[in-house]
C-alpha cells in the first residue's frame, strides 16, 4: 500500500494503462481483461489488474492535470514496479488536418508545467515518448485503418486556457493537440527508466469548435484502449 493506492504488493501488473477518469479504468477492465480485479479505489481513484490475451495489465486512473498523474505514476514505478505506463486520453486538436476521432501518438509533449520547471530550471527538457511502444502502436493503427497521427503535442496545466497566442504559436510550431498529462508521464518514466506512451483520441477541436458526442467519444475510446494493448504485447 501507498499513500495513494490501495494495492498490495504483486497486485499491480508491469504493465499499466492509465485513463484519466477512474469509471473509464472500471469500464475498460471490465470491457478487455479477463478476470479484473479492484486492486485501488482510494479516493475515488479505480485500478483494476487482470488479463489481456494470458498478459497481465493494470488499468489504472491518473486523475486530470500533471499533478495527479505525477502522484499516481510516482507510486506505481517506485512502489509497484511499473515497467510500460500507457495514457489513453482525449486530446484538442490545433491543426486542420487533425479531425475529430483521429487517433494521435504523441512522439514529445511540451510544457509549462511547474513539476518539471522545478528540476530543469533554464532547460527546455523535451518529454518523449519510448520509440518501441511509439512505433508498435503506430503498427497496430495503421493496420485498423484508424486516421493517425503521430508528433508533438502540447500538455497544458489548464483547460480553461487563457492564452491564445500561445495556442497560435503551438499550432504555427506544428503542434497537433492539447491535453493535459502527458508530458509529465514521460518525464517520471524517463527519470526511473521505465517505457511511456500517450495514446489520445480528438475529442474537440479548438480551430473549429467541434465535439464529438458522448457515444463517440466511448467508441474512440474502445479503439485507444485496444491500440495501447497490441502496443504493449504485439504479436499478442
Ligand atoms: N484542452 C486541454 N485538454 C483537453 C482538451 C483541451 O481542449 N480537450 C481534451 N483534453
Amino acid at each position: 500500500m501507498t499513500i495513494h493506492i490501495g494495492a498490495e504488493k504483486g497486485q499491480i501488473a508491469k504493465t499499466v494503462l492509465m485513463p484519466g477518469d477512474p469509471l473509464r479504468a472500471k469500464w475498460a477492465a471490465e470491457t478487455f481483461l479477463t478476470d479484473p480485479v479492484c486492486v485501488n479505489e482510494v479516493r475515488g481513484m479505480l485500478g483494476f489488474t487482470g488479463t489481456w490475451r494470458g498478459n497481465r495489465v493494470t488499468i489504472h486512473g491518473s486523475g486530470m492535470g500533471m499533478p495527479s498523474l505525477s502522484i499516481y505514476a510516482n507510486e506505481l514505478i517506485r512502489d509497484y514496479g511499473a515497467q510500460t505506463l500507457i495514457r489513453i486520453g482525449s486530446c484538442g486538436a490545433m491543426q486542420s488536418d487533425v479531425h475529430l476521432r483521429d487517433v494521435i501518438l504523441a512522439m514529445t509533449a511540451s510544457t509549462l508545467s511547474t513539476p518539471s520547471r522545478g528540476i530543469f530550471r533554464e532547460l527546455n527538457y523535451a518529454p518523449c515518448a519510448d520509440w518501441s511502444l511509439l512505433s508498435a502502436a503506430a503498427r497496430a493503427a495503421e493496420a485498423r485503418g484508424t486516421g493517425l497521427h503521430v508528433g508533438g503535442i502540447y500538455s497544458s496545466d489548464v483547460f480553461y486556457d487563457e492564452r491564445p497566442d500561445l495556442n497560435e504559436e503551438m499550432t504555427r510550431h506544428g503542434i497537433l493537440a492539447v491535453e493535459m498529462e502527458a508530458a509529465e508521464l514521460y518525464t517520471v518514466a524517463a527519470r526511473h527508466g521505465r517505457r511511456a506512451l500517450a495514446v489520445l483520441t480528438v475529442s474537440d477541436h479548438l480551430l473549429t469548435g467541434a465535439a464529438l458526442e458522448a457515444p463517440e467519444r466511448q467508441s474512440g475510446f474502445a479503439e485507444m484502449v485496444e491500440i495501447a494493448l497490441e502496443a504493449a504485447f504485439p504479436g499478442a
